[in-house]
């Protein structure tokens, strides 16, 4: 289990980049929304001066506790972690007595630290129990979603958040095995069940349907993409300060389209990014999870 005693094994995305993005100098309010380890933190802490704030969420209590351990020599007076979804971040900051911030980052989905977990169950290598929540006392185990979840609902899940060819054939091989009083609650059976609707799960085209289906159930069971969306229209806007910049990581094209979407032409935002950065060869080498990423910048311009 992910614990305050454990080392982080996470390597945090494209660091050079989101620090030159986030033009960062003494004396800034700086919202990491997505904590993690604290990675990305710890580079933001050493920006900020004696004078400048840092408030880190995490909606993973593990994750926070963490972070708490990795930042703990630093001991910057301006810090303040806090277990919350950014969705929240309005509420936080009020709490904490902060108006507006002049900096956002948000390096969405998970870290390495959860993945190989075996206790929470998100990725097929580590194995374990399928629970994938962040928070656990939150929404509901994946496996409780596959143990109740009709067929169809369970397809528009694979379909719409993990856009799976196979969504139909994979709903249908997990309805049939709990029909037969064998329910899918390991990671295990779930690859088995991808495996047997779509052909060896060790094949590529197997092991990236598994992929697929594992990021499906996540983004369903933390209703992950309500979060997001809810942070850049409803919660930007009135927590930016006048040309405070916000920057953003995605690994997959539903969250890059809905980032994408949310400031492309829209009243108050100005698109620093022409084009995403990605990670560069070099890094994609020594870091194989920053290959899927897309780095995205904006200007808050004020509302009119
Ligand atoms: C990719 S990791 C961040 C890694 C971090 N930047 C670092 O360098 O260590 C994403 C983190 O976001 C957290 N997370 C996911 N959804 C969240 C949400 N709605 N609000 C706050 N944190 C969230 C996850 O628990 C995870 O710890």
């Amino acid at each position: 289990m992910t614990s305050a005693d454990q080392r982080s094994v996470h390597v945090p995305v494209m660091p050079r980049e989101v620090m030159q993005w986030l033009q960062l100098s003494a004396g800034l309010t700086v919202l990491d929304g997505t904590l993690g380890a604290g990675g990305h933190s710890r580079l933001i802490l050493k920006s900020l001066g004696e004078t400048g704030r840092l408030i880190g969420l995490d909606r993973d209590p593990m994750m926070l506790a963490l972070a708490t351990q990795n930042l703990a020599s630093i001991q910057h007076p301006g810090t303040s972690f806090v277990r919350s979804s950014y969705a929240d971040a309005e509420t936080v900051l009020q709490t904490l007595g902060i108006e507006r911030v002049d900096r956002v980052l948000l390096d969405l989905g998970l870290s390495s630290d959860q993945l190989s977990d075996r206790e929470r169950g998100f990725g097929f290598d580590a194995g374990g129990p399928l629970d994938m929540r962040f928070h656990p006392h939150e929404n509901k185990p994946v496996s409780e979603l596959l143990r109740t979840l009709e067929g169809s609902e369970l397809e528009k899940i694979f379909r719409e958040f993990g856009e799976e060819p196979a969504a139909a054939k994979v709903a249908s091989e997990i309805v049939r095995r709990r029909q037969q009083g064998n329910p899918v609650v390991t990671t295990e059976d779930l690859e088995a069940c991808v495996s047997a609707a779509v052909g060896a799960a060790k094949n590529a085209g197997g092991r990236n349907s598994a992929t697929r289906v594992f990021q499906a159930l996540r983004i369903a069971a933390n209703n992950e993409l309500q979060h997001v969306e809810r942070m850049l229209t409803n919660v930007l806007p009135n927590i930016m300060k006048t040309d405070g910049i916000v920057v953003i990581l995605t690994f997959h094209s539903l969250e890059d389209r809905i980032v994408k979407n949310a400031f492309k032409g829209h009243q108050g935002w100005q698109v620093l990014t022409k084009t995403p950065v990605e990670a560069t060869p070099a890094e994609v080498r020594l870091n194989p999870r920053s290959r899927s990423a897309k780095l995205r910048a904006t200007k808050w311009l004020g509302s009119c």
